[in-house]
């Protein structure tokens, strides 16, 4: 039987977003705790790590590109604050990102692109082939041209993960390694976690948040798991093959790639709607290798290190869901889709301020998570 320990916020799931939360909170003065089985093990394992507001822009998602572009804004003083902090670096790239076409109907949905981002006031440079082959000369000669988006970067996710941990530790936050087994609910208000009592809540377990026991079925968050299988080659770190993110669509398959300092190129990503399932498949393996081949050829020359499958935490909206619930005692951060690593700093931010007190600013009331639950 355990001993009941209290702390001012508990947080389910120690991903980027639970970290950077309790990193955050702790800044403010909050004590708190992390309860994660496997801490950094989830979506933020497997992420490609592109930070790619403009790049990964949708029609009618206009809301969540301001969120995506502040988040894209604060991360260069996000970086080198928790590098300070950790000691650590988290290979923050400023490297551009270069989406190609391969054919006439690539070239039209780029150019559809560039014309949607000019009418929100993106910055993106529409190329000829042989000026996208002047910046990335091992592209296959058969690309038809591109669109330059200069602003959209990386950052490793497993090492911004590690540095998290260390500046959590370092800000006091303890790390329980354990899984959450039970959300407690006490006259209409969650109380705690298992043994654990709070005053506060923060659900930021990615895709898992919509599947803990002990709330009632209205005010679980409405996460779902996108399946996204990806892979890590290692490249020559002396000649790299590519210099920046390069993305394409290649039969009809949108692809990406992401080249670390190091050498390594993650290589992705699915999207299957599987529920939990997490199996890494011949046939998706073999696509992402022949699609990555036909845009890079190099790409047969280097070693595949890693094949995996992640969960991204989908939301019916594809926006996250940011602040408290219906029930009082317990907030959110989860359904971050396929920007969990993008948005962790203005994720942190937002719940951290209204952790310490504040009301969420109206700037972020689409975000909601009470837009998707009934009252209780
Ligand atoms: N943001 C890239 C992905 O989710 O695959």
């Amino acid at each position: 039987m355990h001993e009941r320990t209290t702390s001012d916020v508990l947080l389910v799931g120690g991903g980027v977003i639970g970290l950077s939360i309790a990193w955050r909170a702790a800044q403010r003065g909050l004590s708190v705790t992390v309860v994660d089985p496997n801490p950094g093990g989830g979506a933020s394992h497997y992420a490609a790590g592109m930070l790619a507001p403009v790049t990964e822009v949708h029609y009618g998602e206009e809301s969540l590109l301001a969120l995506n572009l502040t988040s894209a804004r604060r991360y260069p003083s996000f970086v080198e604050e928790l590098e300070d902090s950790s000691g650590t670096t988290v290979g923050y790239r400023q490297c551009g990102t270069l989406a190609v076409a391969f054919d006439a109907d690539d070239r039209a949905a780029l150019d559809d692109l560039h014309r949607y981002q000019a009418s929100l006031g993106l910055s993106s440079q529409p190329l000829t082939s042989r000026e996208c082959r002047l910046l990335e000369p091992l592209l296959a000669p058969s690309v038809r041209g591109g669109l330059l988006v200069e602003a959209d970067h990386q950052v490793d996710n497993r090492r911004l993960v590690e540095a998290l941990l260390i500046a959590c530790a370092g800000a006091g936050v303890v790390v329980e390694h354990e899984a959450a087994g039970e959300i407690v609910v006490d006259r209409d208000a969650v109380v705690g976690v298992d043994h654990r009592r709070s005053p506060m809540t923060v659900l930021a377990a990615g895709c898992w948040s919509g599947d803990l026991k002990g709330l009632p079925p209205e005010v679980l968050p409405p996460v779902r798991p996108v399946k996204g299988q990806i892979l890590r080659l290692t490249d020559d770190v002396s000649r790299p093959l590519i210099s920046r993110n390069v993305r394409a669509v290649v039969r009809g398959r949108p692809i990406y790639l992401v080249p670390r300092e190091n050498g390594e190129i993650v290589l992705g990503a699915t999207m299957e709607e599987l529920g939990f399932d997490q199996t890494v498949t011949v046939g998706a393996t073999s696509e992402l290798l022949s699609d990555a081949r036909e845009l890079l050829p190099g790409v047969s020359e280097l070693a595949l290190v890693e094949t995996s499958a992640g969960l991204r935490p989908g939301s019916p909206d594809n926006a996250p869901m940011l602040g408290p619930t219906a029930l009082p005692g317990l907030a959110v951060a989860s359904g971050h889709y396929r920007n969990g690593i993008l948005l962790a700093p203005t994720t942190a931010d937002i719940l951290a301020e209204f952790l310490a007190g504040a009301d969420i600013s109206t700037e972020y009331a689409t975000f909601d998570p009470r837009r998707f639950t009934k009252a209780t």
